[in-house]
């Protein structure tokens, strides 16, 4: 049951700071801390690129990874959308792992695209929730997110699960081509075995979010914009705000505003921006200065350091923790869940069972 929430989707972010501890103890070492996968079976070493592949959250998730993986373990990843994936008969290389990412285990398109890979010769890698399900049986080796069941149509614990296990896997790689030096994929996995009990201060915030949704409520569109690791999650943060709440809102690299988007800003657009102090911060601020100048409302989730930067250009503000930019996306995934959970609670729309949606995409 829900217990003492309102709804199963807040009740399943506040489950976050557990089921992501109970994911990462299953792959750290418990002794030294180390980052521990099960044996899979194939070389880690040798892997030519990674094709990552899923639907909708899991999508993200998977294109969190490919800024992980690129950057600690310098192995070529490519990332699509399993329904253009598996018609576009992408040419796949030898030596390469397919990365497939799914909740329920049972996405239609996803579990399409795992057959095409598989015959293509690649090897198959899938980090599921549901363990008895189709694309679990399909793969070479499952890597488990220790979830739990996820009721609320929108995901939200599954997604954090999802980047723990993909956080631990980009460090696996790392470690397995020699590209990571053992400090600092210390200073990593201390890091993200710190992440629950950072999640447990962030959903302090929750009632600060709370306060500010009526505002944002009131838009007709949100935009919301990151760099680097933050840029996913600011395309999971436009779903996640649309499929519960029927707002309009749409995910940008900061630095494509002035390619398109910005001629959309005007007083009623709040821009959520997720700036974490890490090396893209200058960058994003300047983007901020840019919509504030614009008359955008901005939405700045960022450390103390990032917002005290940004205090002018700002008109609500959500402070996060100081942290290694490695585990931005992990935490700053909560204010984003919180905040489109509160705009459609205070619309009055279903939260856990939203217009249109399935929990389970079996179809095509
Ligand atoms: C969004 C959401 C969907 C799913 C997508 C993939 O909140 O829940 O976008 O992420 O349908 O589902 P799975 O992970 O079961 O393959």
């Amino acid at each position: 049951g829900k217990g003492e929430f309102r709804h199963y989707m807040l009740k399943e972010i506040y489950e976050q700071p557990a089921v992501v501890g109970d994911t990462l103890n299953a792959l750290v070492h418990p002794s030294t801390g180390a980052i521990a996968l099960p044996d899979l079976p194939f070389d880690l070493a040798t892997v030519s690129k990674v094709t990552i592949v899923a639907c909708g959250t899991a999508y993200y998730a998977g294109l969190t990874a490919k800024y992980w993986i690129e950057q600690v373990a310098r192995v070529p990843v490519e990332c699509d959308v399993a329904s253009e994936f598996r018609y576009r008969q992408a040419p796949m290389q030898d030596g390469g792992v397919t990365v497939l990412v799914s909740q329920s285990g049972e996405t239609a398109d996803t579990l399409e695209a795992l057959r095409y890979a598989k015959r293509c010769g690649q090897k198959i890698l899938s980090v599921i929730n549901v363990q008895e399900s189709t694309i679990a049986r399909e793969s070479d080796a499952v890597l488990y997110t220790k979830a739990g069941p996820e009721i609320g149509v929108a995901s939200t614990k599954a997604f954090t699960t999802q980047l723990a296990v993909l956080a631990c896997f980009s460090l696996a790689l790392a470690r397995a081509r020699g590209a990571i030096t053992a400090e600092r994929e210390a200073e990593l996995a201390l890091s993200l075995r710190e992440a629950p009990s950072r999640m447990v201060e962030i959903l302090k915030h929750d009632e600060t979010i709370a306060r500010t949704a009526p505002q944002i409520a009131e838009a007709r569109d949100v935009l919301y914009l990151g760099r680097g690791l933050a840029y996913p999650l600011a395309l999971e943060g436009a779903l996640k705000l649309k499929e519960i709440s029927y707002i309009h809102a749409e995910g940008y690299a900061a630095g494509e505003m002035k390619h398109g988007p910005i001629a959309l800003i005007d007083e009623s657009v709040p821009i959520i921006v997720l700036a974490p102090s890490d090396s893209l911060f200058d960058k994003t601020a300047s983007n901020v200065q840019e919509v504030a100048a614009r008359g955008g409302r901005v939405y700045a989730i960022s450390d103390s350091a990032g917002l005290a930067r940004l205090d002018d250009a700002a008109e609500w503000k959500v402070e996060m923790p100081a942290i290694d930019p490695f585990v931005v996306p992990l935490l700053y995934a909560l204010p984003v869940q919180l905040l489109a959970y509160h705009v459609a609670v205070f619309k009055g729309t279903d939260v856990d069972q939203p217009r249109n949606l399935a929990k389970s995409v079996t179809v095509e």
